[in-house]
């Protein structure tokens, strides 16, 4: 994992089931943080699989872990559509979705490259950076998994950041 900070900030966006969370209410929580959209015809089902994995795959230590979902698309992704979309990847993965504005602060935090294409087409893709990114209990980020991680890769590295129980 490379450190390559300052990464992260504080945001508040809509979960898929339509309540508001800010980064303060998974504080305590080791959080794996994906930034994607749900239209995405490869790479994020790919990446997302491997999160739910991942999570699964720690065991006792899972629930100490909180992954999180973040769209680049809120035009196409409201809660309702995440709400349909994340849970066939884990069952506490939590969709965050919000508006343009929203989405833009929260990306350039975490220093997300993306952008629509072709711009005026409604069947758009969007290219998108895809780094699986992990913060501390404390709100700390430590550090991204290139694209491609596997779940094993991940849960090697997240064993060495769970909280203390
Ligand atoms: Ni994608």
């Amino acid at each position: 994992m490379w450190n390559r900070g300052p990464i992260v900030g504080p945001f508040a966006l809509t979960d898929h089931s339509g309540k508001l969370r800010t980064d303060e209410d998974f504080r305590g929580k080791l959080l794996l943080i994906y930034f994607g959209y749900s239209y995405c015809p490869d790479v994020c089902p790919t990446d997302l699989q491997q999160i739910g994995l991942a999570v699964d795959r720690l065991g006792a230590g899972a629930e100490a872990v909180q992954p999180l979902f973040i769209t680049l698309d809120p035009g196409r992704d409201t809660a309702a559509h995440l709400a349909d979309y994340v849970p066939l990847f884990h069952p506490r993965l939590i969709g965050l979705t919000g508006s343009a504005e929203q989405i833009r602060h929260v990306a350039l935090a975490y220093k997300v490259y993306y952008t629509k294409y072709p711009p005026r087409s409604p069947d758009y893709v969007i290219d998108h950076s895809s780094f699986v990114y992990l913060v501390d209990e404390d709100g700390k980020y430590i550090g991204f998994f290139p694209p491609g991680t596997t779940a094993d890769r991940m849960v090697e590295v997240m064993r060495q950041h769970l909280p203390k129980p």
